[in-house]
């Protein structure tokens, strides 16, 4: 267990504000040496800016892509594989690891894949880590973190696909801890040890959370770097050293360009939502990015969808990975959410809500998620709830930052149980008591449909989704059928009269008429419903609503609905 012991040596005898002081220095000047011989070799010339604190800004530097083939003899070693096989899992026979996977439904590819494990304890995880995931209260590890552990944990690229709600984060924060306790300490103008890019900016935040809370007790600093809120504060924490960077790819690239980090020891890189971060939309922005990384790097990918169409593109990325794929093969949803799917009309819509709040909110505790596929929509979907009387706020890429933080917040509070979103929501957001989730408008591919109903029925709890579909949604009608069809779902007779259209080009990418680059699909809206941030404050009622505080007094007679 060498890999523990610097680290916890370091806490033990450090107070949390001398951590950014002298023990940092103290053992990693030989193996921080690339650091400096790497400067002014002309990549990442700004590299060191950070520890200027911001007082030199010399303008945004074009990030250049260092040719690693010379580079890589020049840089330290680093060590990567941290996994010790627990005596159980070593003396499980081949027949018996079979059978586990086959009843987790595993699937696995690639080679000297390692087994998995099957309790907390014969992960190997340091103590003060796994101290930290009983405090939790989990009774045992997931499927995916049976397998992704010791997959993650044995240094190897790899991709791990598993249904949303199933732990993935944790799949890889945990590694992640155990690999930077492994490396040397940080030096000043050391760039993070762990990138960790997500799509959207409240994405990155909960995972941000993730970290803090299980990088907590080996005092790993971690920072969040996306956009729409102001720099400064995050040029500051990056400055002072941060040994996990989680991150939205267009602010890091501008804290890249000017110099206010550094990608130099960066060594364990996790894309989550990673189908999404290479599609089109993002993968200019992820190779510009990962052009910066060392090559002998561990990648990790992570999905509950894994298209045929990124899998190339992924390839890109990994060195000989290996895969595991909890559940179907077939793109799948999970199985703990109800699927009812509504055969209508635009005009219908709105009624039908209405219906469906009445008899969600019997329930005081639930909260419900509408998804809608414009920010234009959500806004008129709030607004119509809010005349009515119910505790609704709309959260989109035209809001500022702050207002879908406020958003996102009180509708995790439970002080406003309606949340209506764009697809910025759809992606690994994990808020406790969503109970259902309506899709007022179908999204724009059948991925996206996957990912939104998965914000119910999370971490072994059910959800029930409701999908109004209309005829121009026809396109996504056949792989809508058979998803629920995976999930031994009732089809309504009125959806079936599109299970014979031809399949046609993937939704994904082009034809279909949804999301097409330019269409009203979640993807291919150039940025669309995530990331927004540009223009101000779309939705005034919001704010006026919310500073009349009407959600406590409206809903009808104290209720909170
Ligand atoms: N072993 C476990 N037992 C019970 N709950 C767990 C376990 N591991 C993680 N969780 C909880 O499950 C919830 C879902 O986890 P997480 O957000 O990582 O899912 P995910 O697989 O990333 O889903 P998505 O695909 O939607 O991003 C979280 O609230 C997390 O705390
Ligand atoms: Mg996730």
């Amino acid at each position: 267990m060498s890999f523990t012991g610097g680290r916890d040596q370091q806490f033990n005898r450090s107070n949390y504000n001398s951590r950014g002081g002298d023990f940092r220095g103290q053992r990693s000047s030989d193996q921080n040496s690339y650091n400096h011989q790497s400067n002014g070799r002309g990549y990442q010339s700004g590299g060191r800016g950070g520890m200027r604190g911001g007082s030199s800004f010399n303008g945004p530097q074009e990030l250049i892509k260092p040719n690693w083939e010379q580079e890589l003899p020049n840089l330290p070693t680093f060590e990567k594989n941290f996994y010790v096989e627990h005596e159980t899992v070593r003396n499980r026979s081949d027949a018996e690891v079979a059978e586990f996977r086959k009843k987790n439904e595993m699937t696995i590819s690639g080679h000297d894949i390692p087994k998995p494990i099957t309790s907390f304890d014969e992960a190997g995880f340091p103590d003060y880590v796994l101290k930290e995931v009983k405090a939790e209260g989990f009774d045992a590890p997931t499927g995916i973190q049976c397998q992704g552990w010791p997959m993650a944990l044995s240094g190897r690229d790899m991709i791990g696909v598993a249904a949303t709600g199933s732990g993935k984060t944790l799949s890889y924060c945990l590694p992640g801890i155990v690999h930077i306790n492994a490396q040397p300490l940080l030096s000043p103008g050391d760039g993070p040890i762990v990138l960790v890019l997500a799509p959207t900016r409240e994405l990155a935040v909960q995972i941000q959370k993730e970290c803090s809370k299980f990088g907590h007790s080996s005092r790993i600093r971690n920072t969040c770097v996306y956009g729409g809120v102001p720099r400064g504060q995050q040029i500051r924490d990056l400055s002072r050293g941060s040994e996990i960077v989680i991150a939205t790819p267009g602010r890091l690239i501008d804290m890249l360009e000017i110099g206010k980090t550094n990608l130099k020891r960066v060594t364990y890189l996790v894309l989550d939502e990673a189908d999404r971060m290479l599609d089109m939309g993002f993968e200019p922005q992820i190779r510009k990015i990962v052009d910066q990384i060392r090559p002998d790097r561990q990648t990790l990918m992570w999905s509950a969808t894994w298209p045929k169409e990124v899998q190339q593109l992924a390839s890109d990325y990994l060195n000989d990975p290996i895969q595991v794929q909890v559940g179907s093969l077939e793109l799948s949803a999970s199985h703990n959410i109800a699927q009812l799917v509504e055969v209508l009309s635009e005009f219908e819509k709105r009624d039908r809500l209405l219906k469906h709040l009445e008899t969600a909110s019997e329930d005081k505790e639930s909260k419900i998620l509408i998804f809608a596929s414009t920010k234009r929509m959500c806004d008129e979907i709030t607004k119509m709830l809010r005349e009515d009387g119910w505790p609704a706020l709309a959260i989109h890429g035209d809001k500022d930052q702050r207002e879908r933080d406020w958003v996102l917040g009180e509708f995790r509070a439970g002080n406003s149980p309606i949340m209506v979103a764009t697809d910025v929501a759809a992606r690994g957001i994990d808020v406790k008591g969503i109970n259902f989730v309506i899709n007022y408008d179908m999204p724009g591919n059948i991925e996206d449909y996957v990912h939104r109903i998965g914000r119910t029925g999370r971490a072994g709890a059910k959800g029930t989704a409701i999908s109004f579909f209309t005829e121009d949604n026809k396109s996504l009608g056949a792989s809508l059928i058979s998803i629920m069809r995976e999930a031994n779902q009732n089809i309504p007779p009125e959806l079936l009269k599109y299970d014979r259209r031809a399949r046609g080009p993937h939704p994904r990418y082009g034809g279909g008429g949804y999301g097409g680059r330019g269409g009203r699909g979640g993807y291919g809206r150039g940025r669309g419903g995530y990331g927004g941030g540009r223009g101000g404050n779309g939705g005034g009622y919001n704010n006026r609503s919310r500073d009349s505080g009407w959600q406590r007094n409206g809903g009808g007679g104290g209720n909170r609905w």
